[in-house]
């Protein structure tokens, strides 16, 4: 049986900008993600660029990468930057006690990342260390970043063989300050967030936006005292929003408990659902902390970072616990579906968001071998690139009629979800189906403008955990999809069961 959903969709009343930055990715000091992913050294046979691998700086190219977030999540708050500049044969060495208490070597460090970023075109998003460090640690590395003239800072770093400054457009206080961050209470991490965050200076003309650490999952009350810690700055519309211009957020998607978060594949129908319903809750977590926001930033001057999401399976089999490398199926693109979705309907108030992470942690964009260095595009990848055309367009409100639930966890999950937005004469709508068993028809109801176009791509694959591997690289791969027909109210596009499907609109 084939069910149809009705989206209506005013094409003329774009709303709020959906910014590219919650295309936004993250890597960290873990396991195989900068070690092995991104970064193979300048001696290794892998094609690289002064030690950074080719053919992931290409990949994360083609799907327009806005920002990266480094070094960590956890690393960051072990992490003195001063160890990761100069000679590389000279560096000092760390335990990285978070992750497989492995011995870190600091041979990629601040010069290597921003010539990653300037490689990826993309903005760094430093996160910087509260947790054990200082703020006068904290303040130099902002310096020596990010100023022109020949201040100390500025001096150091150009005797390590870069004259211009760099721009870091968003800085980090902290990293989950309630847990592996400091093991603070809120109130705690409040104040010394206002501290951290006076001594972040913008430099001459630079200007960086300060992401204090904030809640993970449904902790309302952390971003209520965030908030609250700087009420007598905020209330007069006329004044900047100091001392930080946002506050993160944390939530992972797994099917059981930290023990035993669920496999990555080999799962069942209910693990199919219970993780899409998990992922959905997204968008209940978007709404109940901005409601929070709203009470005390009415101007909207503070944004939501999103800056850690995604799925957390148990780790493959046979690796390392502490390395966190896990397969990535059809079941993942379908979560990052989900998210977008939430995204840009909260695009008020979200300003950026980063998954984790980029290459062979959790959720990875890319998964490289670790004998051969083949590279991988993962289903999650794909829908990043077919996601392309929401960057810096402006939110379009999808209203769904007829829409078949399924009772998952005690609550209901929309079988389908949807998003939409405008940017000049094109449109784009996501569309996910996230019935196991049941395709389904949508139609699209479009209002306001005249459609002269459209094309349409699907990413489905016959089985729920199907993925791909270097023997079978595109096994989930999107191709053109030819099930879109003309309706008397606009389009009708054909869902297969477990599908993801774009519409690109062409507006007259
Ligand atoms: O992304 C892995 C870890 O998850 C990060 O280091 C930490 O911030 C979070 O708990």
């Amino acid at each position: 049986m084939t069910t149809t959903t009705t989206a209506v969709i005013d094409l003329d009343l774009p709303g709020a900008t959906i910014s590219r930055h919650v295309y936004g990715h993250f890597a960290e000091h873990l396991g195989r993600c900068i070690y092995g992913g991104f970064w193979v050294g300048e001696d290794s046979s892998v094609p690289n660029v002064r030690g950074i691998r080719s053919d992931v700086v290409e990949a994360l190219r083609a799907i327009a990468i806005p920002n990266l977030r480094w070094p960590g999540g956890c690393f960051a708050d072990d992490y003195h930057w001063r160890d990761g500049i100069g000679p590389r044969d000279q560096r000092p060495r760390m335990v990285n006690s978070h992750w497989g208490d492995v011995v870190e070597d600091n041979a990629f460090g601040t010069h290597e990342f921003m010539d990653l970023c300037e490689l990826l075109g993309a903005d760094p998003y430093v996160s910087g260390n509260v947790g054990s460090g200082t703020v006068a640690e904290m303040s130099a590395w902002v310096e020596y970043l990010t100023r022109a003239d020949d201040s100390p800072m500025a001096a150091l770093r150009r005797a390590n063989g870069r004259d211009e400054p760099w721009r870091v457009p968003f800085w980090g206080l902290g990293n989950e300050a309630w847990g592996c961050g400091g093991n603070l209470r809120a109130e705690q991490f409040a104040s010394l967030a206002r501290q951290y965050a006076t001594y972040v200076r913008d430099q001459g003309g630079h200007r960086t936006c300060r992401v204090a650490a904030g809640a993970s999952d449904a902790d309302y009350h952390w971003t209520e005292t965030l908030l609250r810690s700087f009420d007598d700055l905020a209330a007069d519309p006329a004044t900047p929003a100091a001392p930080f211009q946002a506050v993160s957020l944390h939530y992972y998607t797994m099917t059981g408990p930290w023990s035993d978060k669920g496999s990555a594949t080999g799962f069942g129908t209910d693990g199919w659902y219970v993780a899409l319903a998990r992922a959905r809750h997204m968008d209940e977590l978007l709404t109940r902390h901005s409601t929070v926001m709203d009470r005390h930033d009415p101007y909207r001057k503070v944004g939501l970072v999103v800056d850690e999401w995604g799925t957390w399976w148990n780790v493959e089999p046979g690796t390392n616990p502490g390395f966190l490398y896990q397969q990535n199926t059809l079941r993942d693109a379908l979560v990052a579906a989900v998210h977008f979705d939430a995204f840009h309907r909260h695009a008020e108030r979200v300003v950026m968001a980063n998954i984790a992470q980029t290459v062979n942690v959790l959720q990875a964009m890319i998964l490289t071998d670790p004998d051969t260095g083949a590279l991988v595009l993962t289903p999650t990848y794909h829908v990043f690139a077919m996601n392309t055309g929401h960057h810096d367009a402006a939110a379009l409100a999808v209203h769904l009629r007829d829409v078949e639930t399924r009772t998952v966890d005690g609550g209901e999950l929309p079988l389908v979800s949807a998003s939409a937005s405008v940017k000049d004469d094109a449109a784009l709508v996501s569309l996910s189906n996230l019935d196991a068993d049941t395709a389904r028809t949508v139609v699209l109801d479009l209002r306001g403008r005249d459609v002269v176009g459209h094309r349409a791509r699907v990413l489905t694959a016959p089985a729920l955990d199907a993925h791909n591997t270097p023997d079978r690289p595109r096994d989930v791969a999107p191709v053109d999809h030819a099930g879109v027909r003309s309706h008397p109210r606009g389009l009708e596009v054909d869902l297969p069961a477990h599908s993801y499907v774009t519409v690109t609109l062409t507006l007259g």
